[in-house]
């Protein structure tokens, strides 16, 4: 069984990329939604509430965990393999590399949230991957409210996204890395409000793909468990409108 986690809603981004290219796996989701927003909090708290939730899924049988969140891979990444060194692990960060690749004015805008910049991960993909580029680096913690309320679309949607990626395109920014899950489900607003000029790099497929290559054991029934920390009910409704995640099990409880 694969167990994926995220803040909030925003790791439903990848966990709908999961359940396309592995119809068969076997997954649980937790959405930590008593303690989002990640981004606002010290890595060092952020990491952890990984390790806690990173014990919790393996305690109910995961074989493979990923970190759905780059918020909780920025702070944790390093100390849950090093915890849980007996499973793979996999997680996100700033697709700063493909973006390197794609961007033909040279300069590269990542969204993100303010502790995902504060980590040595992210310092360590620029300098791995950005050299010759500007990165661009904005914090948009409003973007992960809209998300976690549930609108990505419309004008309040569109008033708010435009700010970032304006600035951004003012710095002759060409390419958008979505550095927060949650972001990918406002990607169609963040084109259209960048205009043609701009390719937004969604990391969900090749996350996936990674899942996908080291997951030993990531059974073969198609079930999906949907846990939220805080509202398990709605967290169902957000997963079927945004992401079209319907929820045949119900749901465990987090934590007991
Ligand atoms: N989805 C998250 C991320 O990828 C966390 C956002 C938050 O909780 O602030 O960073």
């Amino acid at each position: 069984m694969i167990g994926v986690f995220d803040s909030g809603i925003g790791g439903l981004s990848i966990l709908r990329e999961i359940r396309r290219q592995m119809p068969d796996a076997d997954l649980l989701y937790l959405a930590d939604q008593a303690r989002a927003p990640y981004g606002p909090r010290s890595l060092e708290e952020v990491e952890a509430i990984a390790l806690e939730i990173g014990g919790w899924l393996v305690d109910r049988g995961a074989t493979t965990l990923v970190v759905a969140c780059n918020t909780a891979s920025a702070a944790a990444l390093e100390s849950l393999r090093s915890r849980f060194d007996q499973i793979p692990i996999v997680g996100m960060e700033p697709a700063v590399k493909p973006a390197a690749a794609q961007t033909a004015s040279g300069v590269i805008a990542v969204f993100a949230t303010a502790a995902t910049f504060q980590g040595r991960l992210f310092e360590s993909v620029v300098s791995r991957h950005g050299t010759g580029v500007r990165v661009v680096a904005r914090a948009c913690p409003e973007w992960v409210e809209l998300v976690e309320s549930g609108s990505v679309a419309g004008p309040e949607v569109e008033r708010t996204v435009k700010g970032p990626v304006s600035e951004a395109r003012a710095e002759m920014a060409d390419v958008a890395v979505l550095g927060c899950t949650h972001f990918s489900f406002l990607a169609p607003v963040i084109a259209q409000t960048g205009g043609p000029g701009l390719v937004v790099i969604d990391p969900a497929p090749a996350v996936a793909s990674q899942t996908a290559r080291v997951a030993p054991d990531p059974g073969d029934g198609g079930s999906l468990r949907l846990v939220s920390s805080a509202d398990p009910g709605r967290l169902t409704a957000l997963a079927a409108e945004m992401a079209g995640v319907i929820t045949p099990l119900e749901p465990w409880e987090y934590p007991s």
